[in-house]
């Protein structure tokens, strides 16, 4: 494998990168709005849940699981590179700012199921949340992302 290879997997994975994070910061939204139809009447909040329902659908099928799978595996491949092809070894996921990485990657993941779930419960209309949660929350993603950037960026260390 070249050094070439390298480059272009890392492009690969800021490409995934930000369509992950393109649809975690709009699928809230969208949950928020479906929250607020409920002063609505009848048939109006109907019709809106069900077209909102759909992007919601659409954004997290079409859009944000790929995605998320693409930054994934180019991720994990860049590590693999380093490890391997770098000769850094096992070491090179040890390293602190490593460590930030993967701490931002592994909530930015556990934040994507809880909005998978939430889909699932909104569908089922059994989720609790309010627009105001969901106006509230909807940073959460580019914060963690401050993290996962900076980390690789930086490459901050000890001393
Ligand atoms: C999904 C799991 C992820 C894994 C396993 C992973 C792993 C990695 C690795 C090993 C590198 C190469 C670091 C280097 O060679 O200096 C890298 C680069 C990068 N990652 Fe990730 N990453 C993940 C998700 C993310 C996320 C969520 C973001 C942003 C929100 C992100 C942003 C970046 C950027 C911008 C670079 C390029 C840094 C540079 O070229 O200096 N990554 N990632």
């Amino acid at each position: 494998m070249s050094f070439d290879t390298f480059n272009l997997v890392r492009g690969l994975h800021i490409l995934a990168v930000i369509a992950w994070m393109a649809g975690m910061l709009f699928l809230p939204r969208l949950f928020a709005y479906d929250a607020e139809q409920a002063g609505r009447a009848e048939p109006l909040r109907s019709e809106m849940q069900t077209l909102l329902r759909e992007w919601q659908r659409r954004l997290l099928k079409i859009i944000i699981n790929p995605s998320m799978i693409a930054a994934w595996v180019f991720g994990v491949w860049l590590i693999l590179i380093h490890v391997y092809t770098f000769g850094e070894g096992w070491a090179f996921l040890a390293q602190p700012w490593m460590a930030t990485k993967l701490l931002a990657v592994t909530a930015l993941s556990a934040w994507h199921g809880f909005l998978a779930g939430e889909f699932r419960r909104i569908g089922a209309g059994t989720s609790v949340r309010t627009g105001r949660f969901w106006r509230m929350t909807n940073e959460i993603p580019f914060l963690i992302a401050v993290i996962a950037v900076l980390s690789v960026t930086v490459e901050w260390r000890f001393g």
